[in-house]
């Protein structure tokens, strides 16, 4: 039987740049806050590479995420590097907490998991409940026009990990009247001359547009302050970049 995807998220993202993106992060939670944050909520933590180097820096961070084994690696990456994180096992789309938090991030796509404006609105609203007033929630999604203009291919990556060597293959099928895809991951590792497939997972997200979000934003009690096509907020929203960045302040 194989293993469930998750158990292998930190191998197949091993080449993500995540203390790179996490230096931009906090440049971008000291530019935007008006005040200085310290607590901060994670919305789908996963294994969290991003927080254990917030945490790391003095951050107290909190982490929300569906997947227990996602956040079973957390809980052991956080121990490695000796840092305190506390976790929740719950769903982004309907969560309290009794204290208020500085700033809300939501980091790689956590939001196109979830698949309807209703349940975006509902995420929305809750991060509103858990933030402070002026408060910021960053966070990133993929965007529309980018995925249509580049439409996703098949792909191969191989991934050296530890001394072992992993093949990831990934095919999608574009559902562009409901702004879906619909990906099939498939990956297999190679011992001596064989290739054994160790994991698969067919994964539905959900593409937003700007304007989607824009609306939502305003209707749950937010302003748009920056948006950008990466963490360092350099550049605007492009078609030619999948990815959209956003800080929204509570108002
Ligand atoms: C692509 S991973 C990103 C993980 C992490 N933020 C990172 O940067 O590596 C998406 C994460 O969001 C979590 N997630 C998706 N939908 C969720 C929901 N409705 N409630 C809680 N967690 C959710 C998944 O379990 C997964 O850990």
């Amino acid at each position: 039987m194989l293993k469930k995807y998750q158990n292998y998220y930190d191998i197949i993202h091993g080449d993500k740049d995540y203390a790179g993106e996490t230096e931009s992060l906090i440049k971008a939670i000291k530019k935007y806050s008006v005040f200085q944050p310290i607590n901060i909520l994670s919305l789908g933590c996963g294994t969290c590479g991003h927080e254990v180097i917030l945490a790391g820096r003095g951050y107290n961070i909190k982490g929300i995420d569906y997947s227990k084994i996602m956040l079973g690696c957390a809980s052991r990456k956080a121990k490695e590097s000796n840092v305190k994180i506390s976790f929740r096992l719950g769903d982004i789309r309907n969560f309290s907490f009794s204290g208020k938090f500085d700033a809300v991030i939501s980091m790689y796509n956590v939001l196109c998991d979830i698949s309807g404006l209703p349940d975006l609105e509902k995420t929305f609203k809750c991060v509103r409940k858990a933030l402070k007033k002026n408060g910021i929630f960053i966070f990133d999604c993929l965007y529309g026009p980018a995925i249509l203009k580049n439409k996703p291919e098949k792909r191969v990556k191989v991934i050296n990990f530890n001394g072992r060597k992993f093949i990831q293959k990934r095919s999608s099928k574009l559902d562009i009247k409901h702004s879906m895809t619909d990906t099939l991951f498939e990956v297999f590792e190679i011992l001596g001359g064989d290739k054994k497939k160790i994991t698969e997972k067919k994964h539905k997200v959900r593409f937003w547009y700007f304007s989607e979000l824009e609306y939502l934003l305003h209707k749950t009690g937010f302003k748009i302050v920056k948006t950008g096509d990466s963490i360092d907020f350099k550049k605007d929203i492009s078609e030619n970049n999948w990815d959209m960045f956003f800080v929204a302040q509570k108002i």
